[in-house]
Parts: C-alpha cells; sequence; structure tokens
C-alpha cells in the first residue's frame, strides 16, 4: 500500500477513509479519471480493473463480447483478496446498481465493509478526455448514457450496503488523500499484557475482589464506589461483556468498568445482555426476562445522569477485539476463525449469540453449535457466554463465565501467562436454569479430524520455522497410521531420522568418528557426547502412573495406561505387559521429577525381537545363500588349479568374498537373540522426552538425561554406554575415536555423536557405524567398491533430520502446554509423512 497521498500538495486536502480490509468501488463515467485515480492512490496488486480481465480473456481490453467473462474472473479475484483480507478496488464503471450489487454480495460473504468513490465529472469532460485517448473508441452515446446511471445512482447507493460514498468532482481530486482504516475491531497494536475478565453479571462485590486479587489499584469516589482501577505492572483488563442483569449491582460494575475504559486501562466488548439492555433502555419493547428487571430497577435508582452515560457506553461497544498482532481474540460468545477482525451483522450476531441454531433445548435456552470443537485457528480466543464449572481450554479457545450470579466464581485468564485467577460467588445471586455443566464443550476430549492431516500443509514449528507437509506423503502417512498405530492419543512424539556422520575419506572406512567431530566443531558446538548405538528398534514409551492419570491427561479412558511404540507409530507387543513392565523400571523418576506421566526416547533390545522377519527374509538368506556358494565355488576353482588352468585371481577374490561373506553373518548374527515374549527383552532409554509441565528434550542437556536414566536399576533398562568429548581436546578425539573402534570390532553398531547441550539448527545427532556393521547396510563386499560408495549425499537426509527433529519437539512442547490433541497428532503426524519421503534408505 503506498502511502497516503495527494497529486498535489497545495490543492485542499480531501481526506477519504476506506476500509483497509474491505472493498472500494470506484464509480464514474469512462473518462472520468477511475484508472488514473486507481493508479495514484493504491498499489498496482489492490486494483482489480475490468478492462484488464477483458484484455486477459479476450486479448482486447475493449472487446465488450468478453464483459461476461471478465467479470466473472474479477468477481473470483475480489472474493479471494478479501477472503484473505486485503484492501481490494475495483476500477469498472460501477454506474448500475445491479453491477454494484454483485460486487456488495461478494463482500458480505466476505464479511467487510464496501465504500465507493465517485468520480462526479461533467460529461463534457469526459467526452473531451476520450476524444483525446487512444484506448477508447466508443461515441458520446455511450458516456452519455452512463451519465443518466450514474445521475440515478448517486440517489440510491447508500442504500445498497455501501457505507461511505466519497463524491469528488474534478476539483476535489487533486487533494484526495487515500486513508486505509483498521477496522475498530482491530486492535493488533495492543500487546497487553492483559487480564480478561469473564461474565460479571452486576456482581460488583466479586469483581473488585477479583482485580484486587489480580494486582488492580482501585480508585473510589466520594461515596466509596470503585470509579477506576490501575495496574501497576500497565496490565490492560478486557472484558467479555454481559457485564449486566441478574446481579445485585449492575450500576456499580458499570461505573468501574466505564471508568477503566475512559481512562485506558481496560476494554470492554458487548455481551448480548448489554444490547437487551440498550434496547430496553431506548423503550423498545423487549421481554423483561433473564435478570433484565433487576438492571432496569437499579438503573433507575442510579440516576437519569447515570443511565444516560450507561446507555451510551453499551450502545458503543463493539462485539470482538483482534489483539496483540492477531494473537488474542476477545468476544462474548465465541468467534470462528474466518469471522476474526471482520464486521457484519452475521459476525455480530455470532460474537453476542454464539453459532446458535434457531432451535430451543428442553429449559428453552437456545441450542448452539459446537463451534470451539471444530476451532482451528492460531489465534486464542477467549470469551464468555456459556457458564460451565470450570474454565477449559478447547482448541486454543477458552469460555471465562464461571456463573458467579449462580454462585460459582467470578474468573479471568491472565494473557499471554494464560494463568486462571479466580473469587467464589458472594453467594447465588440469581437461580441457575440449569446445573453448570462441567465443561463447554461436552466432547470426547480429543477429538481429531481427518480434515487436520491430509492434503498439503504448513506446520509452524519454533525450531524450523514452517515445514511443508506435501499432500502425497500425508497420504502415505495416513495409510500407516489408521492401519496399525497405536492409539492416536499416545502419539506424541516420533523420533525423527538421523543423518550418518559425513562421508569419511580415511582409507577402508566409509563412516568415521573424525568426521562427526569436525562437523560439530564447525558448528561451533564445544563439546559431544558419543553413545554407543544400540542395535535394536527404536522405541517411544509414554507411560503415565495409572488408568486415572491416562484419562485426563492423555483422554484415553479403555484402561491402558501407556504405550510403547516404533518409529511409524505401531506397538511393539500386544496387551500392557511390556508397558507395566516399563512402567515399573521407570517409576523412581516420577517421584524424582514430579510428574504422572512420562515419555522416553529408548532403543529395544535385542533387534530380533522385532525384526526376526526382516533378518530371516534379507539377511540370513543372503548369508546362506553365501555360505553355501562361495566354499562350493572354491572346491571347484580348486579342482581347476589342480587340473593346471590359471585361475589364481578368481580364487583370491572368491576366497576375499567367502571372508566377507563371513564377516556379514557374524554381524547380524551379533544382535540376534533368543527370545520368547518379553523374556530377553530389554531396553535403552537414552533420553527423557517430556514429563508434565517440561519438554526435557528441548530444555536438559545429555549429561542431564544419561545421569537420570542411570539412576535407574532394573533389569528391563539397558545402560547406554557413552564419554564426552572436548572437541578442543586432541587427545578426546583420539580416545573416542579408539574407543568406537573397539566398540565396533566387538560386533557393535556403532556411535552417535550429539552435542551435550540442545542447539537450534544444528544436527542433533549424526551416527557413526562401523566398518563391518556397514556391510549388512552395503553388502558384504561394500569394501571393494568405497570409492563408488563415496559419492553418497547427505544432504536431503540432513534437512529431512533437522525438519522431523523440530516437529517431534514441537509435537511435546505443544502437548506439554496442554494444546488440542489434533494439534500434537498433526505434528507427530507430520514426522510420519516426511519419512515416506524418497531419500536413499541406505543412510
Ligand atoms: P481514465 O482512463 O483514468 O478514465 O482517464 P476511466 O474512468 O478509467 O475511463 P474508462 O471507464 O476506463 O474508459 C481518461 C483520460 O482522462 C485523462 C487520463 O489521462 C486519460 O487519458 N484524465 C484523467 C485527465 O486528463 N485528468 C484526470 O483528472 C483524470
Ligand atoms: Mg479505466
Amino acid at each position: 500500500m503506498p502511502e497516503p497521498t495527494s497529486t498535489q500538495p497545495d490543492a485542499p486536502v480531501r481526506e477519504l477513509r476506506v476500509p483497509a480490509n474491505g472493498l472500494v468501488l470506484l464509480v464514474g463515467v469512462s473518462g472520468s479519471g477511475k484508472s488514473t485515480f486507481a493508479a495514484t492512490h493504491f498499489a498496482p496488486s489492490q486494483v482489480v480493473s475490468s478492462d484488464a480481465y477483458r484484455a486477459i480473456v479476450s486479448g482486447d481490453a475493449n472487446d465488450q463480447s468478453a464483459t461476461a467473462d471478465a467479470f466473472e474472473l474479477l468477481h473470483h479475484v475480489v472474493d479471494v483478496r478479501l477472503r484473505r483480507g486485503l484492501l481490494t478496488v475495483v476500477d469498472a464503471t460501477n454506474v448500475q446498481s445491479s453491477a454494484r450489487a454483485s460486487l456488495v454480495k461478494v463482500a458480505k460473504a466476505n464479511h467487510v465493509l464496501v465504500d465507493a468513490i465517485v468520480l462526479d465529472v461533467p460529461e463534457s469532460v469526459a467526452v473531451e478526455r476520450n476524444r483525446a485517448r487512444t484506448d477508447r473508441e466508443h461515441g458520446a452515446h455511450v458516456v452519455a448514457r452512463q451519465r443518466g446511471d450514474l445521475r440515478r445512482s448517486l440517489r440510491s447507493i447508500r442504500k445498497e450496503g455501501v457505507r461511505r460514498v466519497h463524491v469528488l468532482t474534478p476539483e476535489d481530486v487533486a487533494g484526495a488523500v487515500v486513508v486505509p482504516e483498521r477496522p475498530w475491531n482491530d486492535r493488533g497494536d495492543l500487546h497487553g499484557p492483559f487480564d480478561v475478565v469473564g461474565d460479571v453479571h452486576g456482581c460488583a462485590a466479586e469483581l473488585r475482589t477479583l482485580l484486587e486479587k489480580l494486582g488492580w489499584a482501585i480508585d473510589v469516589d466520594a461515596a466509596g464506589s470503585p470509579v477506576g482501577a490501575t495496574h501497576p505492572e500497565g496490565r490492560t483488563a478486557v472484558f467479555v461483556g454481559d457485564l449486566v442483569d441478574r446481579g445485585p449491582d449492575t450500576p456499580g460494575v458499570l461505573r468501574l468498568v466505564m471508568g477503566m475504559v475512559d481512562a485506558g486501562t481496560a476494554l470492554c466488548v458487548s455481551g448480548n445482555h448489554e444490547a437487551k439492555l440498550v434496547r430496553a433502555l431506548r423503550g423498545a419493547k423487549v421481554q423483561v426476562t433473564h435478570g433484565l428487571a433487576e438492571s432496569l430497577a437499579q438503573l433507575d435508582d442510579a440516576g437519569e445522569e447515570f443511565r444516560a452515560r450507561a446507555l451510551a457506553f453499551m450502545d458503543g461497544l463493539i462485539s470482538h477485539y483482534v489483539l496483540d498482532d492477531g494473537r488474542l481474540v476477545v468476544v462474548h460468545a465465541g468467534l470462528k476463525e474466518k469471522y476474526h477482525g471482520r464486521t457484519s451483522a452475521r459476525v455480530r450476531a455470532f460474537a453476542l449469540y454464539g453459532d446458535t441454531t434457531g432451535e430451543t433445548d428442553e429449559l428453552g435456552l437456545p441450542v448452539r453449535h459446537p463451534w470451539a470443537r471444530e476451532y482451528r485457528g492460531t489465534a486464542t480466543v477467549v470469551y464468555g457466554h456459556t457458564p460451565t464449572a470450570e474454565p477449559e481450554w478447547v482448541n486454543n479457545t477458552i469460555c471465562l463465565d464461571t456463573g458467579v450470579v449462580f454462585g460459582g466464581h467470578l474468573t479471568a485468564l491472565r494473557y499471554p501467562e494464560r494463568e486462571i485467577v479466580q473469587v467464589a460467588a458472594v453467594r447465588e445471586h440469581y437461580p441457575p436454569v440449569r446445573p453448570l455443566a462441567p465443561t463447554v464443550v461436552e466432547r470426547e476430549p480429543s477429538t481429531l479430524a481427518i480434515d487436520d492431516v491430509t492434503g498439503t500443509r504448513w506446520l509452524v514449528t519454533e525450531r524450523a520455522g514452517r515445514v511443508k507437509i506435501p499432500e502425497e506423503n500425508a497420504a502415505a502417512a495416513l495409510e500407516v497410521m489408521s492401519r496399525y498405530a497405536v492409539d492416536p492419543r499416545w502419539l506424541v512424539h516420533l523420533p525423527p531420522t538421523m543423518s550418518p556422520a559425513p562421508t569419511s575419506t580415511t582409507p577402508g572406512y566409509l563412516e568415521h568418528p573424525d568426521r562427526a567431530f569436525a562437523e560439530y566443531a564447525e558448528a561451533g558446538v564445544r563439546e559431544v557426547v558419543c553413545e554407543e548405538k544400540h542395535m535394536g528398534s527404536r522405541a517411544i514409551a509414554v507411560v503415565t502412573r495409572d488408568e486415572a492419570v491416562a484419562a485426563r491427561r492423555f483422554g484415553v479412558a479403555d484402561g491402558s495406561t501407556g504405550a510403547v511404540y516404533t518409529r511409524t507409530g505401531r506397538p511393539f507387543f500386544p496387551g500392557p505387559a511390556l508397558v507395566d513392565r516399563v512402567r515399573d523400571a521407570v517409576s523412581p523418576l516420577f517421584d524424582d521429577l514430579d510428574t504422572d506421566w512420562l515419555a522416553l526416547d529408548c532403543e529395544l533390545l535385542p533387534w530380533s525381537a522385532k525384526a526376526i522377519g526382516l533378518i530371516k527374509d534379507q539377511y540370513a538368506s543372503v548369508g546362506a545363500a553365501a555360505h553355501a556358494a562361495l566354499p562350493a565355488a572354491a572346491t571347484t576353482l580348486a579342482a581347476a588349479a589342480a587340473r593346471g588352468l590359471d585361475v589364481s585371481d578368481l580364487t583370491a577374490r572368491t576366497s576375499r568374498r567367502a571372508e566377507n561373506a563371513e564377516a556379514y553373518r557374524t554381524a547380524y548374527a551379533a544382535h540376534v537373540a533368543p527370545t520368547h515374549g518379553l523374556d530377553g527383552v530389554t531396553l535403552a532409554p537414552f533420553q527423557i522426552l517430556a514429563v508434565e509441565g517440561r519438554t526435557l528434550a528441548a530444555t536438559e542437556s545429555h549429561r542431564w538425561h544419561l545421569e537420570k536414566i542411570a539412576t535407574l536399576r532394573d533389569p528391563l533398562v539397558t545402560h547406554t554406554r557413552h564419554r564426552f568429548v572436548d572437541l578442543t581436546d586432541d587427545a578426546q578425539r583420539a580416545d573416542a575415536v579408539r574407543w568406537w573402534l573397539d566398540l565396533t570390532a566387538a560386533g557393535g553398531e556403532g556411535m552417535v555423536v550429539k552435542p551435550v547441550e540442545p542447539v537450534a539448527r544444528v544436527q542433533p545427532g549424526l551416527k557413526v557405524r562401523g566398518r563391518e556393521y556397514l556391510r549388512l547396510v552395503y553388502g558384504p563386499d561394500y569394501t571393494d567398491s568405497l570409492d563408488l560408495l563415496r559419492s553418497r549425499s547427505l544432504g536431503r537426509k540432513k534437512s529431512l533430520a533437522l525438519r522431523e527433529h523440530a516437529l517431534g519437539l514441537e509435537a511435546l512442547s505443544r502437548f506439554v502446554a496442554g494444546d488440542p490433541l489434533w494439534s500434537v497428532h498433526q505434528l507427530a503426524f507430520g514426522v510420519l509423512a516426511l519419512e515416506s519421503d524418497a531419500v536413499d534408505p541406505r543412510l
């Protein structure tokens, strides 16, 4: 948007206020200067012109036969832009009311305002200008007809749903300055911190107590009545409306809140009770029910002057505020995302009354659609209106009406802290029509919708910014998830993939610790930990203390108390036995970390416990074939040599292959151990991902994790051998290399090198696999073709590892923060989706 402009600084300035997220119709005959005006006052992308679309659909801006198609396109573009909240200017003659009506309809559908700028130019001027143009060939009669239409329009346009009509004569044009105006409800410039207060309903005493509890200093008048309040830390109060009716002192509440709003220490939105009270005070015939009688009587006693002031205040309340750069919406009865910052009768009705269906229930109360359950917006919506016993977060929304007037509580939410502060009602001031519902939405605590995971989507993470989940990956992940996964409520995390260390150039090695150390040193990491890489199966263990915790914290009420699942979310063993064993083994951590649940990142051992089928099919068959074929070949070659044939090269190669095949068999056999059910199975935890209130994977060092895990003394737990390496110390590096060589010589898979302290945007770990182990990956004879294999490219794998890591941590921290399950699940699901990416599986 260009700065407000005036073409001639000396011309008398005429300010034209237009809606910054709405529609502006330019209205005027051909040659009145619409395109010129648009080009002067608006950015090219804001202007949608009928000429341009005529040209697009026909190749000729003047081709009148293309008009219908051009407008079809134009309407669509206007619709999309308004949906996205962009100021849009229509450059077309717009002199006929039917032409304007269809555009006004598009604006209304998007709940934005429409202003018109009419260029009222004498016919002779327009005709004269057109005569000079090369881009117009129509005659003067066209302008004459348009002029007639315009004259009629000037009489009717204000009744067509156009809010403001700016009529400019040619003299006005020079001094015109366009000023885009944010909607009144857009107070994104206010960043709080806020104390949002729920429905007060005339409970003045409780309001005062609550504000004091929140740290506000109350100002009183000579009579001792509260007339204002300020917060020493400069906080702003925001009232969700329904200040009035039912309670003992509606004037007292209004006096205090009006004082705060006047002084700029509070904002207030309108509730449905204010709207009705306004109508009653204006003398409209309304049913004097739901506590309105109390307000009317109390306001009568408060005197004429106060009543007039209260009426003006309530009448001026708007229906919602968008605050903190769009991150917070305060509204009386709730608001779906597409209405945030929008303006229309429908938006106001939703804001005041909720998503009513028009029906009433058995108690005569309106049936409301549970909009919060379907809310998927990023803005936090704080509202009231529906009295409930407990304020409860539902999909980033919270209802603060806890029925103080019915003897419940008056509730405030501190934002951005998200702390609830409450005071109890002094007494039941008004009998409730029905008992307070336990929560706003009586629902499955963790509904997942298919729309949350299908299709291309961008997930926002703290560590890697926006991560794209392509549609086809999501489809593949959905297949896996829907068929084989554990109850998705347990899937608070899926582990990321891990990149190998950069390819080694050390003779005989494809991977070597030196390169991992160098990579981290270069990234500015000072200390790393080398952890033995267990050859087993990655396992995430989520365990709770008991069924009650599982139900309360995870919403799983089928009697299970946890899950141990693979990196694709599948359970390892059917039934609760493994979960029960894990809980026993890690139980000291519950008290130690002051939590009722734990999520652990582990390796489940032995490999064969999960992979015996794979081992038989892929590894053992290769080993067996080699074992049978190569000695037979050697025998044949020996016989040939005995007959005097020169087969020495082939014999040497065959014998080397036989050795390789033996090494290959040794490599996989090292990871095969008998198990029977859970007998023989162990778990090697290497990180405590999260506990109640803390995302430990994001905050604690690996030293901390390994020390905590070292305190576990249970035969189920296999400890992870490790050593810390100061990368500036060559001797420590060399020691670690020797340690790795010993580990892998003894059949170990290798090690994982990790920065000791958590760092953003650096690989969370690099694996360095042993020379023998890599035979299982690259084939028995891979050591014969190392040069070829060294050309492998790691870029994609590394990028994937970073993105998956960010998603996995984000899922955990959202779960810890109590975010809705669907948003946690979206992220865990995102990891699985990215895993279906086609990267070289040998990396
Ligand atoms: P425009 O091309 O801006 O008019 O000006 P318009 O309203 O958009 O016309 P249509 O509906 O597309 O046909 C017409 C001519 O008048 C000149 C412009 O330079 C252009 O040649 N003009 C415009 C002026 O001379 N003075 C003005 O204030 C505006
Ligand atoms: Mg034009």
